[in-house]
């Protein structure tokens, strides 16, 4: 008996057919394909209550990179976190905003959110969905209220029908706004660096140096900063000593005076695109956030009790050896591919999810 008995060729068009016609209908998105690499844990985010669909995420983009969310048309999310610098504010330490007023603090890379229960340097939001309500807000930052925005979009030629295509209503609220921001923002996942393909042995392996340097990475910086997030998300001081601001960090969302001057642990995947660091952008080289840790680092601002040595001096001493190896650990964590990634550029809204 001929095989082709089984599958008659017609059969075979037929299925060809239908395939190509489940294309030309666009996809159904499905999330696992983007929000589990295999060496990351499960994500805290609850995408059950609000799941990812092609037509929320171009939605969401749409809004993310659209200045309607701003009182005079002027700003939008992605002019503070551009893709380039891995979503941070590229070159400012502070962030700029409306009428190009200063903001307080620099705008920290959006990236693998959907694993974050806290969020802002003093973890002052803890759900990511209603995150957008401080920016938009913010007299500094938007300078809008909520209820001028949902006005607009409801007003505007395009909005209500991709809202009917995302959710299966014309109406926009608040909660869609944020729902679709948020499937936008869950899917920016930065999972493809060095470090990634070396951990989930993709055939690259670390050269001598970063392999050093992963030991010097996991004996003084772990603690704070761990795989694969390379933050624990908690609140620590690493005694910065006070600028004439005085940002008192998690003090102001906690009141508890414990908390004074401590800052959510950042994450130290793209370095090379997120620079100026620290909460307030002062430093603009690894080479000075390494300087602050080895010599920097003032009891004024009562650092974590890691970071002092027998003697009771606060710091953590590298020699030349181990801070050039560590440099180059670090650089495994930069994800070219997430920062060039066309499904979240602005130019690529029109890009079809694969
Ligand atoms: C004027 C610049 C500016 C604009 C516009 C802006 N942001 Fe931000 N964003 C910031 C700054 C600064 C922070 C950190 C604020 C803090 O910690 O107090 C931040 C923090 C965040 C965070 C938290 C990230 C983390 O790791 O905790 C998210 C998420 C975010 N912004 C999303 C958005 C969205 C969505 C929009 C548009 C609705 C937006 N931002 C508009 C500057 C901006
Ligand atoms: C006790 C906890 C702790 C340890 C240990 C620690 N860090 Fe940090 N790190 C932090 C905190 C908190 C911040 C944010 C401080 C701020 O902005 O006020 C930070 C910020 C950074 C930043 C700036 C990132 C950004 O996006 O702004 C880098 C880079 C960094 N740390 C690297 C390291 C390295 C490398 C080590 C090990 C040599 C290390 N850290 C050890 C807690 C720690």
């Amino acid at each position: 008996m001929k095989k082709t008995q089984f599958f008659p060729r017609s059969l075979v068009f037929g299925i060809l057919l239908f395939a190509s016609l489940l294309l030309a209908g666009g996809f159904t998105w499905k999330e696992e394909w983007f929000l589990q690499p295999a060496n990351f844990p499960a994500p805290v985010y609850n995408s059950k209550a609000n799941p990812v669909t092609d037509a929320g995420f171009k939605l969401g983009k749409k809004l993310f990179y659209d200045p309607i969310l701003s009182a005079d048309y002027t700003i939008s999310c992605g002019s503070c976190h551009i893709q380039a610098a891995a979503f941070s504010h590229h070159g400012h330490d502070l962030s700029h905003g409306i009428h190009d007023l200063l903001g307080t603090r620099n705008a920290p890379g959006l990236q693998n959110l959907a694993w974050y229960s806290r969020y802002m340097w003093d973890g002052g939001i803890t759900n990511l969905d209603l995150q957008p309500i401080a920016p938009i807000t913010n007299p500094v930052e938007m300078g809008d209220t909520l209820s001028a925005v949902i006005r607009k979009l409801n007003a505007d030629p395009q909005y209500p029908g991709l809202f009917e295509k995302a959710f299966g209503t014309n109406r926009i609220s608040t909660d869609l706004v944020m729902k679709a921001l948020s499937q936008f923002m869950i899917c920016l996942v930065s999972a493809d660096s060095k470090y990634d393909k070396v951990m989930r042995k993709e055939g690259v392996v670390f050269t001598a140096d970063e392999t050093a340097g992963y030991q010097v990475y996991r004996q003084n910086c772990a603690s704070c900063h761990p795989e694969p997030l390379f933050t624990n998300q908690q609140f620590r001081s690493t005694g910065l000593p006070v600028l004439e601001e005085g940002d008192e960090g998690r003090y102001l969302v906690s009141l508890d005076s414990s908390e004074r001057f401590t800052f959510r642990v950042p994450s130290l995947r793209n370095l090379k695109f997120t620079f100026p660091y620290m909460h307030d952008g002062r430093f603009y080289t690894i080479d000075e956030v390494l300087d602050h840790y080895a010599t920097g680092i003032s009891h004024t601002t009562r650092p974590d009790p890691s970071f002092i040595l027998p003697d009771g001096s606060p710091g953590i001493r590298f020699s030349p050896d181990q801070r050039k190896t560590l440099k180059a650990f670090l650089l495994t964590l930069n994800d070219t591919a997430f920062v060039k990634n066309p499904l979240y550029d602005e130019a690529g809204s029109q890009l079809y999810i694969k």
